[in-house]
């Protein structure tokens, strides 16, 4: 896969949702399509995907905080991932599967905690900056995001049987609701970028549509 001059060669994917929308198998299917094929596949997960990140993420999932310290202590992670990680992987022409990126901040902390989409703007600004690059010069955003898409009632129901809930899979289907509308809001402004999938469909034609998104970039 060669890339455009000044571009990163790989290809950069992201999986969002709710909790419970069943994304993680998805993942799953999806570098298994890759295999056999000669392309490096990188499975990664936010927050997390680096030692540093992955602490950072035990403490965000599991100790009170408030809104700006979890905004700040997931950033922190999602700067050692993308440097560490994501970058050089894409550097190396990997594909580079994600589960959540900076959709993931804007629907939980933005939407689902009310918490100031400025700042998070300013956050994704800093973080996802390229190297060596000037302000204002794009940022290092996914290729592709797929989000499964699913009512919060559904979620919540797939969820009871899974196991013990973190600090975000605790909170009410209201909750849920605006997170899910925060990921609505994202995909209405970058459409080229967003495939929505009905995540309430049986998981063949998820699969079937995931399927069809990626031939379509002719990946
Ligand atoms: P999740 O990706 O659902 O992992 P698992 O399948 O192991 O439960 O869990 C990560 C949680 O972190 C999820 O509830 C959403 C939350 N999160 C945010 O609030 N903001 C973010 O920017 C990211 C990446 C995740």
């Amino acid at each position: 896969m060669s890339g455009l001059a000044g571009r990163p060669a790989g290809r950069f994917i992201s999986f969002e949702g709710i909790d419970g929308a069943g994304k993680s198998s998805h993942i799953d299917a999806v570098a298994a399509r890759w295999a056999g094929r000669d392309v490096e596949i990188v499975r990664t997960r936010e927050p997390g995907g680096t030692p540093l990140a992955e602490a950072l993420r035990e403490l965000v999932l599991h100790r009170p905080m408030d809104a700006l310290t979890e905004a700040l202590l997931i950033f922190a992670a999602r700067r050692d991932h993308v440097r560490q990680c994501i970058a050089p992987a894409l550097e190396r022409g990997a594909v580079v599967l994600c589960d959540r990126y900076t959709d993931a901040s804007f629907a939980y902390q933005g939407a689902g905690r009310g918490f100031d989409l400025a700042v998070l703007q300013m956050l994704e600004r800093w973080v996802q900056a390229k190297d060596g690059q000037a302000e204002g010069a794009a940022l290092l955003q996914p290729d592709l995001t797929l989000w499964f898409d699913l009512d919060p009632a559904l979620a919540a129901a797939r969820r009871a049987a899974a196991r013990e809930p973190d600090r975000f899979e605790q909170q009410d289907e209201r909750f849920f609701a605006r997170v899910r509308a925060g990921y609505a809001a994202r995909a209405a402004a970058e459409p080229a970028r967003f495939v929505r999938l009905d995540a309430a469909r049986p998981i063949e034609q998820v699969r079937a549509a995931i399927e069809q998104a990626l031939s379509e970039r002719g990946w």
